[in-house]
């Protein structure tokens, strides 16, 4: 299932598998260069905050956990998830993130 990021004006798009996490995404196109995943998937960084413009509909909710984070996030928005906390579902055809600035 491909898997896009758009950040810093540039689109990067990574192929995961069901099961498989998006901070995944994040280290196999090396944005965590760029300091996202820091905490390696702890749910204690929210730097791998991100907004899902397509594809959010497949994901379960946010746990309680995930909320408690991105009530720390810097720009948070409808659409705020953590990558970190996004498992990729078997029914999944395509999804895109907006990193934000
Ligand atoms: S990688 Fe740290 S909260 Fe997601």
């Amino acid at each position: 299932m491909k898997v896009t990021f758009k950040i810093q004006g540039t689109e990067k798009s990574v192929e995961l598998n069901p099961g498989e996490r998006l901070l995944k995404g994040i280290y196999k196109l090396g944005l965590d260069e760029l300091g996202m995943g820091e905490c390696g998937g702890n749910c204690v960084c929210c730097t791998c905050h991100v907004y899902v413009v397509e594809g959010a509909d497949k994901f379960p909710p946010a746990s309680e956990e995930e909320e408690t984070m991105l009530d720390t996030a810097f720009n948070l928005q409808a659409n705020s998830r953590l990558a970190c906390q996004l498992v990729v579902q078997p029914d999944q055809e395509a999804v895109t993130v907006q990193v934000p600035e």
